[in-house]
C-alpha cells in the first residue's frame, strides 16, 4: 500500500477559486480589513449582558432557533425594529427582519435569490471588495458607476441604465452603500436617494442598500435609509453589528418585503445564526447601544485625525484624500507613478499592510494609485509609525513622496 498522502486534487469540483494561503499572523502595522477599535469594544457591558441573558433564558439554547423561529432571536429583531425606525426612518416590524451570520451572509442570500450566471448588476465603481468578488465568482457582470464627494453620481447612473436598456439588458439590482460608502466614506444626500428611487422605479430595477457603517457618521445625523423613502417597496436593506459593536460576533440582518424574505428564508439552510451572540447583543444593545455608539464615534474620529496628520507629515502633497464623514476608512490617492498593487508586497515586507485600490474598485485605471487604509484597529502610535514606514517604502520603490512633498 502506498504511504503517499491522499490526493484530493482530481476530485475538487471545477471552477473553485484559487486555494487559500495559510494565515501567517497579523502584521505590525495593519491598515487592512474592516476591523474595529479594540479599546472601544464595550467589553464590561457584553460580559454583564452575557451573564444576565444566560441566567434568565440560557436553557432555550437547547432548541434550534431558541424559541424565536427561523428569523432569529426575537428580542434582537425588536431592538433592530426600534433602532431602524429612530435612526433610519424604516418602518419595519420584527417579522420583516432576518438575522444573518454577518451581513456577508445577507449578501450571499440576496445574491442567491436573485442572481444567475450571465446577469448584470449596477454597483458603485469603488466598492466593497467582498461584494465585487462575490459577483465575479457568480459570473455576474458588475457595471460600475463613478462617485463624487456626494456618493454615486446620478447622471452617470441614469446614463448607464439607459445604455443597458438600449442593449436589452435589465440589471438585477442597483447595489449601493449610501451612508458612509466603502471605501470613499461619502454619504448620499437625500435628493440623490430620491432620484435613485425614481430611476429604480422607471427602469424596474430594485435597490440593494448596504448600510453597515451608518451608525458611524461623525455628526450623528444621517439621511433616511432608501428603504424608508420607498413608497412602492423595491428596496432590500441589509446591516450589521460588525462596525458598531464587533465584527467577530458575525451578526448582521436583512430587512425585506415578504416576497423576498420568504424566498431568502428557504435559502438560509444553516439552522440559524449563532444564538449566543444574538442573545448577548439584544441584552446589551437594548440598554446601552445609544450611549456606546457616540463614544465609539469619538474614538474613531480621533484615530482618523491621527491618520490624516501622519499622512500630511510623511506624504505631504503626495497623498490626497477627502475628510470622510464617518466610518473606519480613508481612501487615499497617491501620485500616478505609484501602482498600489506593486506597493502592496514591499509594504508588507516592511510590516505595513494596506488594501490596494484595484481590489476595491471595478475601474482599475481609476484605482491604480489609490489605497484604502482602515484606521479603526491600529493604535494612534501604530498609525503614526505605520504611515512613516509606508512613506519610506514608497520612496524606496517609486522615488515618491520626494522630500519637497513631505
Ligand atoms: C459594505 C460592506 N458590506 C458588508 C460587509 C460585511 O460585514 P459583516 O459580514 O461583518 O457584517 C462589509 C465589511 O467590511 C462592508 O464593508
Amino acid at each position: 500500500m502506498s504511504t503517499a498522502p491522499f490526493d484530493f486534487g482530481p476530485i475538487f469540483r471545477p471552477g473553485l477559486p484559487p486555494p487559500a494561503a495559510r494565515w501567517t499572523g497579523r502584521v505590525k502595522y495593519d491598515f487592512t480589513g474592516g476591523n474595529n477599535d479594540p479599546d472601544a469594544l464595550p467589553l464590561d457591558g457584553l460580559i454583564a449582558a452575557a451573564a444576565a441573558v444566560l441566567k434568565r433564558e440560557g436553557r432555550t439554547l437547547a432548541t434550534y432557533g431558541l424559541t424565536s423561529g427561523p428569523q432569529g432571536y426575537r428580542p434582537l429583531r425588536e431592538f433592530l425594529a426600534a433602532k431602524l425606525k429612530s435612526a433610519a426612518g424604516i418602518a419595519a416590524a420584527a417579522d420583516d427582519i432576518l438575522i444573518t451570520s454577518g451581513s456577508l451572509q445577507a449578501i450571499d442570500l440576496v445574491n442567491n435569490a436573485l442572481l444567475a450566471r450571465g446577469d448584470t448588476v449596477i454597483i458603485e465603481q469603488d466598492c466593497y471588495q467582498g461584494s465585487i468578488n462575490r459577483l465575479l465568482r457568480l459570473g455576474v457582470t458588475p457595471v460600475g458607476i463613478p462617485l463624487d464627494r456626494d456618493g454615486i453620481r446620478i447622471d452617470a447612473l441614469a446614463s448607464a441604465l439607459d445604455d443597458l436598456k438600449g442593449k436589452g439588458v435589465r440589471p438585477k439590482y442597483i447595489y449601493t452603500i449610501p451612508t458612509v460608502q466603502n471605501p470613499t466614506g461619502t454619504i448620499l444626500p437625500v435628493e440623490r436617494r430620491q432620484e435613485m428611487l425614481r430611476l429604480s422605479q422607471t427602469h424596474g430595477v430594485p435597490i440593494f442598500e448596504d448600510e453597515c457603517y451608518s451608525d458611524l457618521v461623525w455628526s450623528g445625523e444621517r439621511p433616511p435609509a432608501i428603504y424608508a423613502m420607498s413608497e412602492r417597496g423595491g428596496v432590500i436593506h441589509i446591516g450589521s453589528f460588525s462596525k458598531s459593536i464587533a465584527p467577530a460576533l458575525r451578526v448582521g440582518y436583512i430587512v425585506a418585503p415578504w416576497d423576498v424574505m420568504s424566498r431568502v428564508l428557504t435559502l438560509k439552510t444553516d439552522a440559524g445564526s449563532g444564538a449566543l451572540e444574538q442573545m448577548v447583543l439584544a441584552e446589551y444593545c437594548t440598554g446601552h447601544f445609544a450611549r456606546h455608539v457616540p463614544a465609539l464615534r469619538r474614538s474613531l474620529r480621533a484615530k482618523l485625525e491621527t491618520l490624516m496628520e501622519s499622512l500630511r507629515e510623511h506624504f505631504g502633497a503626495a497623498a490626497e484624500f477627502e475628510d470622510p464623514k464617518g466610518g473606519i476608512f480613508l481612501w487615499v490617492k497617491l501620485p500616478d507613478a505609484i501602482d498600489t498593487m506593486k506597493l502592496y508586497q514591499p509594504a508588507l515586507a516592511a510590516g505595513v499592510a494596506i488594501n490596494p485600490g484595484p481590489e476595491w474598485s471595478v475601474n482599475t485605471g481609476h484605482s491604480r494609485s489609490r489605497m484604502r487604509l482602515c484606521f479603526a484597529s491600529p493604535s494612534h502610535e501604530e498609525i503614526h509609525q505605520g504611515v512613516a514606514a509606508l512613506a519610506e517604502v514608497c520612496r524606496r520603490e517609486f522615488g515618491l513622496p520626494d522630500t519637497r512633498d513631505a
